[in-house]
């Protein structure tokens, strides 16, 4: 399976902050955003990571990651020059995606779950993982029936569907590709991730299991503390006995790599 980071996009409501480095950059706790979805990766077994950036500090992100080799991974980059949607990923990762499956992480997204496991298992359709919030209207939001089925999936709905928000991990198989080359921009001409969705919706072949713990897209001032604050109880549960205060990036990497 391969993996894609979508880490482009403007940062606009994270403004002055973002006037300076990308939303993905700033600094989560003890590292930059990015390298929670890294991690995310890295600890699935995801080895083959294509990191999808805007134009403005590409540099910075190879500063940040390099090619991947100290990390046992093969890091790739390519350029999106405008956000036109979530999907247009699967046509820039094209090439990259060749015959294989995808997980696709979006960036400024931080969660305290470990999805090896179901990574690891993913055989085909599309995989998708739900948390309850309350105030659904700031994402993709899917319905369940009474058996935890989905059954309807909307992006931003303006009418109340449910208190499910896709969250920015996803799993799918390699007809990704073709379903979103069909796809046509939204209303507001973005190429939707949800309108994929509703493809495997169509097609029966599509699971959304629930996040039991926290999850954060760190796209706004409270919700980029918020990640703040997961990352610290996170890192000092994981990490009490550690005496080191500073540490270099390659070893930020083997401690992910080794679960701490
Ligand atoms: O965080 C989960 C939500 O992410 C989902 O519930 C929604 O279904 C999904 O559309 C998305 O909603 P957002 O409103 O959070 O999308 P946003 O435009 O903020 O973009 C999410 C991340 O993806 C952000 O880090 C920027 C990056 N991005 C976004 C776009 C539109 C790109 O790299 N390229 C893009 O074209």
């Amino acid at each position: 399976m391969k993996g894609i980071i979508l880490s482009g996009g403007s940062g606009t409501r994270l403004s002055p902050l973002t006037k300076v480095t990308s939303k993905q950059l700033l600094p989560v706790y003890n590292k930059p955003m990015i390298m929670y979805p890294v991690e995310t990766l890295l600890k699935a077994g995801i080895k083959d990571i294509l990191i999808i950036i805007a134009p403005d500090h590409p540099g910075d992100y190879m500063k940040l990651l390099g090619s991947g080799k100290d990390f046992g991974a093969r890091f790739t980059y390519e350029i999106q020059d405008k956000p036109e949607g979530l999907a247009q990923a699967f046509l820039i990762g094209a090439d990259f995606i060749d015959n294989d499956s995808v997980c696709m992480i979006l960036g400024d997204n931080i969660f305290e779950d470990d999805f090896s496991e179901t990574i690891r298992n993913f055989k085909s359709g599309a995989h998708l993982f739900a948390k309850e919030v309350e105030d659904p209207e700031r994402f993709g939001v899917v319905k369940f029936d009474e058996n935890m089925k989905a059954v309807k999936i909307e992006e931003k709905p303006k009418e109340y569907l449910s208190n499910y928000a896709i969250t920015g991990l996803y799993l799918y198989d390699n007809r990704v590709v073709e379903v979103a080359e069909q796809a046509k921009p939204s209303a507001r001409g973005e190429l939707e991730i949800t309108e994929l969705h509703n493809w495997y919706l169509k097609q029966g072949d599509i699971k959304v299991d629930i996040v039991n713990g926290e999850w954060v897209d760190a796209g706004t001032f409270e919700s980029l503390f918020k990640a703040n604050e997961i990352a610290r109880k996170k890192h000092s549960l994981l990490n009490t006995k550690s005496t080191k205060y500073t540490k270099n990036i390659k070893e930020c990497f083997n401690d992910i790599i080794a679960g701490v």
